[in-house]
């Protein structure tokens, strides 16, 4: 019988699932955060399920003689060491679609907060100021959204922003005409959208290609006041950069849910009158956590019984 070591908090459902297809698991999910523990038990295990705490690094995998596969519950593999999986001949799987309409929905949610500073409002009220002179906002409506990365997520915010009226400009590589006319989107340049878009929100994978997409030149090139909304990777911006143009007042405010190094625990930008910031929350909603469970336990169980690959 195969075994399955679930070393980060994934809801219960998985345990039902693997339960249920005969394979054997254990389920220990402080074993994420304490790197020599993960190492010492996972010998004996042939598959690992994680999300983002568990760091899939050489040594762990090299430690799992019998590892055969990780499965990451959501999309983002970069806790995972792919080129010493691949070595060591282990199947990197994850889930790219189980979590997707929750991290657009943040998404929205924090261009919503930055349009009507919902955070700072919010603050004040609680602390007894009347302050409704101070919280003049900006509609969404007809504003132009650009969007970074136009795939799973991206597509969906497109779709919701299309819904609120907005007009959508993409920059993806990989989008193609017939799709950008399927989502309603005009697909731009990166150029064009850093000097169209009124809002700019990033949904891209973290590559050579795309770490520091916004750098400090290509910040410099966007719109005075735009927002900036990231649910991707951290990595996507340069926060110093960004840091200099909020403070300038060339960028409006950013909505930041991931930092380049997480856990942030104290950042630059923490505490900065135009940034709402919320801990990598983008996939975090009781239907995108239970989609992300069943799914990766499914594929991880097909694997495991009877040799069948899905999104690796
Ligand atoms: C993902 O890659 O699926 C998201 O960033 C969510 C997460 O890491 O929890």
């Amino acid at each position: 019988m195969p075994k399955v070591l679930i070393s980060d908090a994934l809801s219960e459902t998985a345990v039902q699932i693997f339960r249920a297809r005969g394979i054997d698991v254990e389920y220990a999910p402080e074993l994420g955060k304490d790197r020599d523990r993960l190492i010492a038990a996972i010998g004996e295990f042939d598959g690992l399920a994680v999300r983002s705490a568990t760091k899939a690094s050489a040594p762990v995998i090299k430690a799992g003689k019998n590892l055969k596969v990780i499965g990451r519950a959501g999309i983002g593999v970069d806790n995972i060491d792919l080129p010493a999986a691949t070595a060591a001949g282990v199947v990197v799987m994850n889930t790219p679609y189980g979590n997707a309409i929750t991290t657009a929905e943040h998404a929205i949610a924090l261009m919503f907060a930055l349009a009507r500073q919902i955070p700072q409002a919010n603050e004040s009220t609680h602390a007894g100021r009347w302050e409704k002179n101070r919280f003049m906002g900006v509609e969404l409506y007809g504003k132009t959204l650009g969007i970074i990365g136009c795939g799973n997520i991206g597509s969906i915010v497109a779709d919701r922003a299309i819904g609120m009226k907005m007009h959508v400009i993409a920059y993806d590589p990989f989008l193609t005409d017939g799709r950008a006319v399927e989502l309603g989107v005009e697909k731009v340049e990166l150029d064009e959208l850093l000097k169209r878009a009124d809002i700019i929100s990033l949904h891209a994978p973290l590559t050579e290609q795309t770490r520091n997409i916004l750098s400090a030149e290509n910040i410099a090139r966007t719109k005075k006041g735009v927002f900036i909304v990231n649910c991707a990777r951290g990595g996507l911006i340069d926060e110093d950069a960004l840091k200099d143009a909020l403070d300038s007042g060339h960028v409006a405010g950013a909505g930041l849910d991931v930092f380049a190094v997480e856990p942030a625990n104290e950042h630059p930008l923490f505490g900065h009158e135009r940034v709402v910031a919320t801990p990598h929350l983008g996939a975090s909603t009781r239907e995108a956590q239970e989609n992300v469970a069943i799914q990766i336990a499914e594929q991880m169980a097909d694997f495991l019984l009877r040799g069948a690959v899905t999104n690796a």
